[in-house]
């Protein structure tokens, strides 16, 4: 079949570049010919159920049968996916009982609109500029490619400068996270390199104290290279933004919902967000839809008419996303997550070489090459293409192209993970 593509959309880049997929179900998906692979790249993070579960196909096909869209977005089922995203996020926050939730909602489409639409809510609240990590990713639409790390997205060249984002450093720890990366109630000190990121921090903070409104935080780096820093590193930053006034918004587009184990990763780290952003896996893998959660003060400050997206909240996605959630709320599902997931890891570091860094939380894991002759870049691409031949999709990525990314399905069964790894293993001779 001849196929026209426009240039900008290949993906030369990548070794995985040229398969083309045909079906895909549970942790798994095949290609035009047959082939069988496991996933563990999951849509980054979108499929976090994996491909094709069953509740949210039943659900997709009932909804396909009942509404598919209405007129400004109303329906039963954005209400009720508002109101159980809105119960999710108080649930475990402490409120005196007498005092009523006020917590509200925003549907949208994408990652980058929720995005968009948090940054205009901070605005709105303050004017002024945002700060992001250095391996920031927040979307590449027109106005998020300059809050990435990527601003050769931003087509309009550079912004307004007193708007323009700043750039605070993320450690890249090369030897793995200098300490647990959710809160586990142990005292920890922090390595010299998240002191270093630290006062950096404060110092661009300082000096520009009048012109900074918000600050991006990823609790865990995702599209820009699976970087790990610990809890600890993560609520000392947010106290200091906080203490020069600035408006805290997690991105957990990728890191939420589940990819680290709990449903607000941020939140688990011992940090509070005013304004929390969720995304991909939102959409069971099968729609688009993203939300962005904040008390009513914050969202009610865009008022009506400054927003509005034609297939925003559309029905179907709503029902989606409301059996989404319903699956992620499964008791032992975080357990299973934190089990898999460190025996994974363990697998793979015991039998590694020791120059080989593998880090993780949950089923977000990555192993670094970075510390291998030559930043371990060839190598990096050649094993995820031979491990393509053996069967098993893993992601390059990172800055440099050295670092390879596992995101599974948060569902994937134990041999198919054991079986994954020991390839792995074996890509590495
Ligand atoms: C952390 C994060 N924020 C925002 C986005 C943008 O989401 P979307 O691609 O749905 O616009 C992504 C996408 O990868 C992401 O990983």
């Amino acid at each position: 079949m001849q196929h026209r593509r426009p240039n900008g959309t290949h993906r030369n880049y990548d070794p995985l570049n040229g398969l083309v997929f045909a079906r895909s179900q549970a942790e798994f998906v095949w290609d035009v010919e047959g082939n069988k692979y496991v996933d563990m790249i999951g849509g980054y993070s979108a499929c976090n159920l994996g491909h094709g579960h069953p509740r949210l196909i039943e659900a997709a096909c009932q909804q396909l049968n009942k509404l598919t869209w209405a007129h400004g977005g109303e329906s039963l089922e954005r209400q009720t996916l508002e109101n159980a995203l809105a119960c999710l996020w108080d649930q475990d926050r402490h409120r005196l009982a007498s005092e009523p939730s006020k917590t509200k909602v925003w549907l949208t489409l994408s990652g980058a609109r929720a995005i968009e639409i948090a940054w205009k809510i901070a605005y709105a609240n303050k004017p002024g500029a945002a700060v992001r990590f250095d391996l920031a990713y927040h979307g590449r639409s027109l106005a998020t490619a300059y809050l990435s790390d990527t601003e050769r997205s931003g087509a309009l060249g550079p912004t307004d400068p007193l708007n323009a984002p700043s750039t605070i450093p993320f450690p890249r720890h090369p030897h793995g996270a200098c300490g647990p990366i959710l809160a586990d109630g142990s005292a920890h000190r922090l390595c010299k390199e998240c002191l270093g990121c630290l006062q950096e921090a404060r110092s661009v903070f300082a000096k520009k104290e009048s012109i900074l409104s918000m600050l991006f935080i990823e609790p865990a780096i995702g599209a820009r290279g699976y970087y790990f820093a610990p809890a600890s590193f993560m609520q000392q930053l947010v106290e200091l933004a906080r203490s020069y006034g600035l408006t805290i918004i997690s991105d957990e587009i990728q890191m939420g919902l589940r990819r680290t184990g709990p449903m607000f990763a941020g939140r688990a780290q011992g940090w509070e967000a005013d304004i929390v952003v969720l995304g991909k896996s939102l959409g069971g893998g099968i729609a688009p839809i993203a939300a962005v959660i904040a008390d009513s003060r914050w969202i009610d400050s865009l008022g009506p008419g400054i927003e509005s997206e034609t297939f925003a909240a559309y029905p179907l996605a709503c029902r989606i996303a409301i059996e989404t959630l319903e699956i992620l709320q499964d008791k032992k599902l975080p357990e299973e997550i934190e089990r898999k997931g460190r025996a994974f890891r363990n697998q793979l570091r015991t039998q590694l070489a020791p120059e080989i860094t593998v880090d993780g939380v949950g089923l977000a894991s990555c192993i670094s090459l970075e510390n291998l002759p030559l930043s371990g870049i060839k190598q990096a691409y050649a094993i995820v293409k031979s491990l393509a031949t053996q069967g098993v999709l893993v992601h390059l990525t990172g800055p440099m192209r050295n670092r390879i990314a596992l995101i599974p399905s948060l569902l994937i069964s134990d041999p198919s993970l054991e079986d994954s790894a020991k390839k792995i293993i074996q890509a590495f001779g």
